[in-house]
């Protein structure tokens, strides 16, 4: 029965991360993955995060399902650190959230309900933008364009042509926007940036999807949605999908959120019906583990400190070793200017190298990165820095 099919390509990035497991050079760097790695090069679940499983296990009182939308209170703290407890579209109760399994779910849920709610509308992504949304978007149902994003002569963002490209969208079309900490460059517009990108928006009538996968990640929680802010305006309407992967660490246990501003509550009640039937004919109701994890450290304020207090070390460990990187850099090849790397933001840096000096760094010197030049700031430790820099120069 399935001989007609042939085999799909395997992911990229995983397939690189194999074959970092089969190197067997002592010493080999691994910077593919997008998964933070603290400063002995381990993912480990965060103290904030052990501690409310302890208590969510003594206090557990049932396994049975949750509701479509998800876990009680979730979508009111999700809100809440997307916009700030006093913000009018929380107090206007205008806007819905749903739980979703992890950051990838609340797209595909989005893009569910996009296809459905604008059948003619296609999503404009940023070129380049994270390998899976053309994916996720195009399964849903939505034909997918771009717009121009990243300058590869600065390393930094090509404002001008952004902008006229946001500005030849047609009305009613749907624009992905990287709340912050850009997959896979690293490059943020300015605040000042955003409002412009936000002014277009607003005038031309384009419907923006914010990804916001990082919060937390580049300079702070409420500095992050500095962006999100200038597209949250009086009457607005917005879609952004949170991943709590990240920021709290829950990788495996698949919890992000949908949260779907609209012009007033009863639409909200109509948006979250439509929403609660997508999921329905999908995954029928989330994962509870991470939400509830989630929703524990949000609603104590012991656990929440312990979270930004982790959150803020993982921050600034990325920093530094941006901050290392481009030191390191200055030494071994003075030719080469990589100090925009200090400005790009999260766990990501587009590199500026070839794809054949990457090629040469995985082939040479058992260093993987991504065939485009992507780094995983986070698999930088001070003691494999010094041998990366020396193996780019040697590649330059
Ligand atoms: C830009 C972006 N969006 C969404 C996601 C999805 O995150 P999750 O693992 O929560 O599905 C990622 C994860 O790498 C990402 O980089």
């Amino acid at each position: 029965m399935f001989k007609h099919l042939e085999a799909a390509p395997a992911d990229a990035i995983l397939g690189l991360n194999e074959a970092f497991g089969k190197d067997q050079t002592p010493g080999k760097i691994n910077l593919t993955t997008g998964v933070y790695k603290d400063a002995d090069g381990q993912t480990s679940v965060l103290d904030c995060v052990k501690e409310a499983e302890r208590r969510l296990l003594e206090n557990e009182a049932t396994k049975s399902y949750l509701g479509i939308d998800g876990m009680p209170g979730f979508g009111e703290r999700v809100r809440e650190l997307l916009f700030g407890e006093d913000h009018e579209i929380n107090t206007s109760q205008r806007a819905t959230t749903i739980q979703s399994p992890g950051g990838t779910g609340a797209l595909r849920v989005a893009g569910e309900f996009l296809a459905r709610a604008f059948p003619a509308a296609r999503v404009w992504c940023s070129r380049p933008t994270w390998a899976n949304h053309g994916a996720i978007f195009r399964a849903a149902g939505i034909e997918v364009a771009e717009y121009s994003y990243f300058d590869a002569a600065s390393n930094g963002l090509d404002v001008s042509a952004f902008l006229d490209d946001l500005a030849r969208i047609p009305p009613g079309d749907i624009i992905c926007l990287h709340g912050c900490c850009h997959n896979p460059t690293g490059v943020d517009p300015s605040v000042e940036q955003w409002q412009q990108i936000a002014e277009i928006i607003s005038e031309r009538g384009l419907l923006p999807l914010v990804d916001f996968a990082y919060q937390g990640f580049g300079d702070g929680l409420e500095a992050d949605t500095a962006g999100l802010q200038t597209l949250a305006r009086p009457g607005c309407q917005l879609l952004v999908a949170s991943s709590f992967s990240k920021n709290f660490g829950l990788y495996r246990e698949r919890v992000g959120a949908l949260t779907v501003t609209t012009g007033d509550t009863d639409t909200a009640e109509i948006v979250l019906s439509v929403l609660k039937q997508t999921i329905r004919a999908n995954y029928s109701n989330p994962p509870s583990h991470g939400a509830a994890i989630v929703t524990k450290i949000l609603d104590d304020d012991s656990l929440r400190q312990q979270w930004e207090d982790e959150l803020a070390e993982m921050r600034s460990r990325i920093n530094t070793m941006r901050q290392r990187f481009v030191e390191e850099m200055s030494l071994v090849a003075s030719g080469h200017d990589f100090g925009f790397v200090t400005a790009q933001r999260g766990m990501f840096s587009f590199s500026g190298l070839s794809t054949e000096q990457v090629d040469r760094l995985r082939e040479e010197h058992a260093v993987y990165m991504v065939r485009n030049g992507r780094i995983n700031v986070a698999g930088l430790t001070e003691t494999n820095v010094g041998p990366l820099c020396r193996s780019i120069a040697e590649v330059l």
